[in-house]
């Protein structure tokens, strides 16, 4: 190349050529062809110090424009390939980017331990400690320190996990009930006068049913100190049912038996669903039975290190889903450890 007009037809040819260059390696090509060590343009370069000085300038000014523009242009045409390959991209998945983003769903605290919450601000405002005992329990603490020896034919009112230990060693049991803790409370505290809740969980080898599971919550709450009557039972329980189904809720005990408390009884609270019109949930008997309670035997007091002569108390275990099924009107208990989000996600 020779002239400056030779730079100009250059400059068109080249121009031409890069927007006919439709892919990544015709544009690799062209850039070979038209800026690479053996372009024309190269060459033309190479012959400027030939030429007289004042033409030298004016051919070097008009090289570099030259140049540039063609640097330019390729830096143009290599983002339009670009932004065509990530629209094609797009279109071939199938994305929208004008569509709203998933939605990660928001954690929420479980049902059971909103209801334990309600349960744990109920009995703090009436002055109880929380207190929490191991889930895996001494058969001695469970049992035969609440007046249930090895062969007392309560034993078959729960039916046991038991672990695995040496031959000899002492028993050991998933916990049945949350009752075992209340030893553990009494002979922390001993002789002074305690006020406890226990909230954990139990396992029962139990057939799982839509009231029964295998593994399940209960509250328990303990109150021991000189004077202690069941009057005071069935006030805190009054308390507690108002503060758990609503201002109005009655509490009736009901007589049962309890191998630890002497005289035992069954919690009932009066239907609020049907508020005395009679219901399925209460099965038109107006009242809802929530769990068992009594005075703490004078064996279980000694065994906590209370003289029975002089200490007295109440105790009682209740379920936290049967609480939670009633105030809900749930069917099932297996909603609750079935992580399924439909259910989940009505509450809280
Ligand atoms: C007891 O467990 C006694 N420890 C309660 C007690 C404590 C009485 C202190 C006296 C003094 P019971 O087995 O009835 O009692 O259980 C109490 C509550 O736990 C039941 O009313 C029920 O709500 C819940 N419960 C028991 N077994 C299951 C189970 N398999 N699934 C779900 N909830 C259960």
């Amino acid at each position: 190349m020779a002239s400056i007009e030779d730079l100009d037809n250059l400059r068109t040819q080249a121009l031409a050529q890069l927007a006919a260059a439709t892919d990544q390696p015709g544009l690799v090509a062209w850039k070979n062809a038209f800026l690479g060590r053996q372009s024309d343009l190269v060459r033309f370069s190479q012959g400027l110090g030939a030429l007289p000085a004042e033409e030298r300038r004016t051919a070097g000014q008009r090289f570099n424009a030259v140049r540039q523009a063609l640097e330019q242009a390729l830096a143009a045409a290599e983002a339009r390939l670009q932004q065509a390959a990530l629209t094609s991209a797009l279109v071939a998945e199938h994305v929208d980017i004008s569509l709203p983003g998933h939605m990660a769903a928001l954690g929420r605290t479980h049902l059971i331990n909103q209801t334990l919450d309600q349960i744990i601000d109920a009995f703090q405002d009436m002055g109880f400690q929380i207190w929490e005992s191991p889930d895996v329990e001494s058969d001695e603490y469970n049992f035969e320190l609440l007046n249930v020896p090895p062969d007392h034919p309560a034993r078959d009112m729960q039916d046991t996990f038991y672990v695995e230990t040496p031959p000899g060693a002492p028993r050991v049991v998933l916990r049945t009930h949350t009752s075992g803790g209340q030893m553990h409370a009494m002979r922390a505290s001993a002789p002074k006068p305690i006020r406890m809740l226990l909230p954990g969980r139990c396992h029962r080898n139990e057939d799982v049913t839509a009231r029964h599971g295998m593994m399940f919550y209960q509250f328990e709450f303990l109150v021991v100190g000189r004077g202690i009557t069941m009057a005071h039972l069935k006030g805190t329980l009054g308390t507690m049912a108002e503060r758990l189904f609503g201002l109005g809720t009655r509490a009736r005990l009901r007589a049962s038996y309890f191998p630890f408390t002497e005289p035992s009884a069954e919690l009932d609270v009066s239907c609020f669903l049907c508020d005395g019109a009679g219901c399925r949930m209460c099965k038109y008997t107006n009242w809802l039975e929530l769990g068992g309670c009594g005075m703490v035997h004078p064996v279980v007091l000694h065994n906590g290190g209370y003289d029975p002569n002089e200490f007295s108390g109440f105790a009682g275990g209740f379920g936290v889903e049967r609480v939670a099924i009633l105030k809900y009107g749930i069917d099932d208990i297996r909603w609750f450890f079935s992580g399924d989000e439909r259910f989940l996600g009505q509450f809280g």
